[in-house]
This record gives structure tokens, sequence and C-alpha cells, in this order.
């Protein structure tokens, strides 16, 4: 089920497999990421680990049951243990481990309060690493709170929609259509967007400055009347639906209160937002030679950026649109 999209869902690059608080020391978690099921496990050592869900046995599922044992996961069926590099290190009824008794373990990287994977439809090894956020965990910012979202859509989709300028006015009623610039830095792509926002003193410049790091991980920092930021992290679930989290920050204001007004009335205006867009992501297809205009954001630019994250040749001719690059 492509609806139109010329690639993948599987792009290359980061992706969100789970929170670092969803998985503690000797715990397991199965998630489902990528049309695979996969363990996410944290030896007593305090390491984490991404493993393909099923036993090279008889196929076990190793979150079903399975435990940890030391920093190994020991399946439910036979209780051969695998450790985090997905070894078979033991067979507790066999005298010799057969070579084939290996479960695919993924790079991964435990960054920002999460655990990302990075994914290569050739296999190759990351080509770019995550920034640490410095506002993680800063006194001078409000600690996280996260929203999660499935939607039926590819992750570029979701992505294209920070440069549709357009439909911020159309879709999600903002009175004034924010300007973006955008610039490919590498595996970056850099957004500026002003826009106008209201405040109870008057009109005021909002600046939006968002970084995305490949289609998993993306900053979106807003200053202005106060200072945000949501980090964006994600991944494909299968097919047809990805995964979308947001973990809102406020810098803090003078008193808690205040801070705290803040982030309710951002995290209800962004959640009003995201409601708004889904059923746009869920039932469009995508062309790949839009009818792009001059008023539209940076979008041409983007799906420029994009394609370095898919491994296939692309087959769309280029596209165009007034006063922007061709792809
Ligand atoms: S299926 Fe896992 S040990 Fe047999
Ligand atoms: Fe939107």
């Amino acid at each position: 089920m492509s609806r139109g999209f010329p690639y993948t869902p599987y792009p290359n690059g980061w992706f969100r497999v789970a929170d670092s608080d969803e998985v503690e020391a000797g715990s397991i978690r199965a998630v489902q990421y990528f049309g695979k099921q996969l363990v996410v496990f944290r030896g007593e050592d305090g390491i984490a680990h991404v493993l393909d869900a099923y036993c090279a046995h008889l196929g076990a599922h190793l979150g079903v049951g399975g435990e940890v044992v030391g920093n190994t996961i020991k399946c439910p069926f036979h209780a051969w243990r695998y450790d985090g590099d997905g070894n078979c290190v033991e067979v507790p009824y066999a005298r010799k481990i057969p070579p084939r008794a290996k479960v695919h373990a993924w790079t991964m990287c435990e960054k920002n309060g999460m655990i990302l994977v990075w994914h290569h439809a050739e296999g190759k090894p990351p080509s770019f690493e995550i920034p640490d956020v410095p506002e993680w965990g800063s006194q001078e910012w409000s600690p996280p709170q996260r929203r999660s979202f499935k939607v039926r859509a590819h992750c570029q989709e979701m992505a294209e929609n920070v440069v549709d300028d357009a439909h911020f006015k159309f879709v999600h009623q903002v009175h004034s259509m924010p300007q973006s610039t955008a610039e490919i830095d590498g595996h970056i792509f850099r957004v500026v967007s002003i826009s106008k926002v209201g405040t109870p003193r008057g009109e005021t410049e909002g600046r939006i400055e968002i970084a995305s790091h490949g289609l998993g991980f993306g900053l979106t920092r807003f200053t202005g009347v106060v200072e945000m930021l949501v980090v964006i992290s994600g991944a494909p679930i299968d097919e047809e639906y990805s995964e979308t989290t947001l973990r809102f920050m406020v810098k803090k204001l003078a008193n808690e209160e205040a801070t705290r007004g803040v982030g309710k009335a951002f995290i209800a205006e962004i959640e009003r937002q995201f409601g708004q867009d889904i059923p746009i992501w869920e039932n469009k297809i995508h062309l790949t030679r839009p009818a792009l205009c001059d008023g539209d954001g940076p979008i041409a630019l983007l799906r420029k950026w994009a394609r370095q994250f898919y491994s296939e040749t692309p087959a769309e001719p280029a596209l165009e649109r007034p006063g922007q690059d061709p792809l």
C-alpha cells in the first residue's frame, strides 16, 4: 500500500524503538518496527540491546516469556541464551553451540532518553550520529512531556508537513502563513520559519528553527514569546503505519505555575495541529510530480534532501516549481 510513494516505507537512518525509561535493567520490551518483531533488552550492566525477536533455534519469540540473565536474553522455549550481539552463548543441554545459532543484532544508540536503531536497506554502517540535545536534563528547562501518535502514512509525508507553509493557514487556521526558508546541510535539513504570533500585548514575531537528522529524528526550537523545544522521533511500524513521538520542553519562566501553563498550552496547540493533519496524511496520495506554486514552502527541497535516505534509485522525473531549485 504505497499510495503513490515511490520509495520503500523503510528509509535509512536512525529511528527510535523505545524510550530509555521503558526498558529497565533486567527487562525486555517487545516492539514492532520496519515490519519486524524486535526485542529491546537491558542487561544487568545497564547496557541496552536490540535484537530480532525470533530465536534461531525453533523460532520462539524472545520477548514473550523470555528473560534477561546477566547481560544475556534467555529464550522461553529451550533456554538458549543470546548476548547483546545476538550470539548464542549457551545451549544448556548441548555440548556444542551450532554455528547458525545467532540472531540479528541492530546497531543502536541511546541518547536523550531514547533508544534508537540504525536502519539501512543494504546493511551499511551509520553515516551520521544523533546529537546530544543540550536542553535535555538541563535545570533551566522543564522535564520533557511525551505524546505518541500512530498514523497510517509514510514518515516522509509527515516530514513534508513542516515546510508546507500554506497548510498552516488552511488546515490549522493559523491566521498568517509562516515564511520558511530551508537548506540542506548533509544529512541535516534545516528550516527557519517566521510567523506572526498573537499575544495579550499584541502581535509579535515567532521564530521556529527545525533541524531534521534524517527522517527519524528532529529538533524544533521555538523562540519569540517563550522558548520551547520539541524533540521529534519516529519510526515506520510496518508498510502502512508510522509512529511519531513528540517530547515537549519549555524553558523555565520566573515561576513554576507560568511554566506549567505555557507548557500545557503549547502541548495542546501542537496536539490540536497534529490531530488536524492526521486525516490529511491518512487519506492523501503521494504525487511524484505535484503542481507546486510559488507560495508553497520549500517542499521540493525537502524531497531532494530526503532522497539520500533511500537505497533504491529514484524512478521519478525532476520536479520544479517557480523560484525553487529543481529536485
Ligand atoms: S526456540 Fe529458542 S531455545 Fe528453542
Ligand atoms: Fe500540520
